[in-house]
């Protein structure tokens, strides 16, 4: 979910609902604003989309007030629907919240409310939530804070929350503990939302809560962070963002997604510059630079992530490996949390994460932690969760990510494992020097390669239309190229709803097989590097069961064209750099299917783009 607050001299209601526009990629089953002027609460909320609510809006409410808090949601308890929706109110009226997270023990605290005579409209946690907060200030005879405070000490579970009562108009209250949070601080005026778009024109300074910290942000006042355990006041630390406006705008591609696909060559390159110094024969990369002997002598690594992440994640697993000689596992951050694994001070422990915001990595990294391992960030976002959580990191700069559907986060990821891989390896000798000086000049052919691929994207347009219409669809890779086939099949399953499993060619033969008959595409990456001989002979398998075989191959390639109905070339590299260049034709397909199908190819049903419960 996401969620935007406003208190100052503006009218509150066009920031708030921008805001939830750039929200919107939190979540998009329901939204809803709630605005105070003149001693009344305004509340309109909606199943659907920020443009629906819009529309309800201006239609219904008077829009005027300079107090305002807008939610966007990802359906947790409750279906999407309008009750459901936030903002909601306590019984009394006076009091109105908006939450992202979950509060765990709500189902208690409902009924010990209910004996008291509250009643509730919705299924959510968070009207309990909200009813709690009332509840202690009528009880204690306590201000709004306080008694913010003292409920959230009652509860068990996530939350990032801004909270207003229409008889103090003076104040929001926000707290966070798992959820984030942060405040955007102009002149006279603040803002609060889960993440700094929403007022990146309005301002270039904010505070980002830590787990377990509620500031009251009065208007004209200085904002005070209080500990929600024991009420110790924080010192404030003002971050001064780096975001722009253009950054998080379309620039005139049709889909932001669109708009990510093409900034790879950028985006490989902004990750790589100033690491890479092939004239020097070094790498520089601060986080590893500073641990470079507790990294390169841990026993293994252990990678976790979710997603898309973690298909990044299993890439670096071939190269850390190949490279650095270190055994690595890459898992699931959903299930490492809760497997009671065995690690040790001895593990290093990777949490790769686009957003860092990943309730499910951050679990995993904080189990790691407390069994002594030492935690390494690769993240997107600066200044997120996970990217504080952990003991070290790198960041892929890959500007922000706004498509729900992972792009440039995936390239520039596998970008950075590179680095630090290569890296390892030259500290620890296990790759030449010449090797290691052709690997970093070849990284830096990148971002002209990937520009040569995209140069495909006519073709694969005439390729997804012959293929719009399918209902199953099978990716094959191997090596390197096997975790690119699971994340091709995301791409075409997150966007365009069709149903697509990526496995590793050669496993083809145990199951997958039986799929094929003359309706089945087959997506087949097929590059020269990288057991060429043995996917050909895996294609030639699929086409005497005329199965649909579409094939990224290598520029130039004779055999594959024999064999496949289509191809899709790439430029040469070398093998551990392919996932980099075959990823791209991939994301362009899923892409134009979605587009030929009209689906909503930014904001694909029921997702998320971060997923901040578990
Ligand atoms: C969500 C997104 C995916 C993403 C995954 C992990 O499911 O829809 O695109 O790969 O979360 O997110 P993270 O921010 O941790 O990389």
């Amino acid at each position: 979910c996401g969620i935007v607050g406003y208190i100052g001299h503006r009218d509150a209601y066009p920031v708030v609902l921008k805001g939830l526009q750039r929200l919107e990629y939190r979540g998009y089953d329901s939204a809803g604003i709630a605005l105070f002027d003149e001693g009344e609460l305004k509340l309109c909320k909606t199943k659907g989309k920020v443009s629906d609510l819009k529309e309800k809006m201006e239609s219904t409410v008077d829009t005027s007030g300079h107090v305002g808090l807008g939610h966007t949601r990802w359906a947790t308890h409750g279906e999407p629907n309008d009750l459901n929706s936030h903002p909601h109110y306590s019984n009394s009226g006076d009091l109105v919240i908006i939450h992202n997270g979950i509060i765990e023990n709500y189902d208690s605290l409902k009924k010990e409310l209910k004996t008291r005579g509250y009643t509730f409209k919705s299924e959510t946690d968070t009207e309990v939530l909200v009813n709690l907060i009332e509840d202690v200030i009528r009880k204690e005879d306590v201000k709004l804070g306080k008694a913010v405070q003292i409920a959230l000490n009652q509860t068990v579970g996530a939350y990032a929350i801004a909270v207003f009562d229409k008889k103090k108009p003076d104040e929001i209250v926000v707290a966070r503990l798992g959820s984030p949070l942060a405040i955007g601080i102009g002149e006279d005026e603040f803002f609060v939302a889960s993440d700094a778009s929403p007022f990146i024109e309005f301002t270039n300074n904010a505070i980002y809560l830590e787990d377990g910290e509620m500031a009251v942000v009065r208007r004209n006042k200085q904002v005070k962070i209080r500990k929600i355990k024991d009420d110790s006041l924080v010192d404030p630390y003002v971050h001064e963002l780096q975001m722009n406006l253009e950054q998080i705008e379309k620039g005139g591609f049709e889909h932001f997604m669109l708009k990510e696909i093409y900034e790879q060559p950028d985006a490989i390159s902004d990750t790589y510059r100033g690491r890479m110094l092939p004239d020097k024969g070094i790498i520089r990369m601060a986080g590893v630079d500073d641990n470079i002997e507790r990294i390169s002598n841990a026993r293994r690594i252990l990678i976790v992530a979710c997603g898309t992440s973690w298909h990044a994640g299993l890439v670096a697993e071939y190269i850390f490996e190949d490279f650095a000689r270190i055994p690595v596992e890459v898992e699931y951050a959903s299930e490492f949390r809760y497997r009671n694994p065995v690690i040790s001070e001895n593990d290093v422990v990777i949490a790769i994460s686009q957003s860092g915001e990943t309730a499910d990595t951050m679990a995993a990294i904080k189990l790691a932690k407390e069994k002594g391992a030492f935690v390494f960030g690769v993240c997107n976002v600066v200044g997120s969760s996970i990217s504080r959580e952990t003991h070290a990191g790198a960041y892929t700069h890959a500007g922000p990510e706004i498509g729900v559907a992972s792009t440039k986060a995936f390239t520039t990821q596998i970008t950075v494992l590179t680095l630090m891989a290569l890296k390892l390896a030259k500290h620890k000798g296990t790759i030449s020097t010449s090797d290691f000086q052709f690997y970093l000049q070849e990284m830096e052919r990148i971002p002209e390669k990937v520009k040569l691929a995209l140069n495909s994207d006519e073709h694969i347009q005439k390729v997804a239309d012959i293929y719009k219409e399918a209902t199953n669809c099978l990716y094959l890779g191997r090596g390197y190229n096997f975790p690119v086939a699971l994340e091709g099949a995301l791409k075409l399953k997150e966007i365009s709803y069709i149903h697509a499993e990526g496995y590793p060619a050669a496993e083809m033969k145990h199951g997958p097989i039986a799929l094929i008959d003359e309706q089945m595409p087959v997506v087949v990456i097929a590059t020269k590097k990288g057991h060429y001989e043995k996917v050909v002979s895996n294609i030639q398998e699929i086409k005497s069961r005329k199965g649909k075989i579409i094939a990224v191959v290598t520029d130039g390639d004779i055999e594959v064209r024999e064999l496949a109905d289509h191809i899709i070339e790439v430029p040469e590299t070398i093998e551990s750099l392919t996932p980099l260049l075959t990823t791209i034709p991939l994301q362009l397909l899923s892409y134009h299917i979605a587009v030929m199908l009209g689906k909503n190819v930014d904001q694909p049903r029921n997702l998320a783009k971060s997923v901040t419960v578990e």
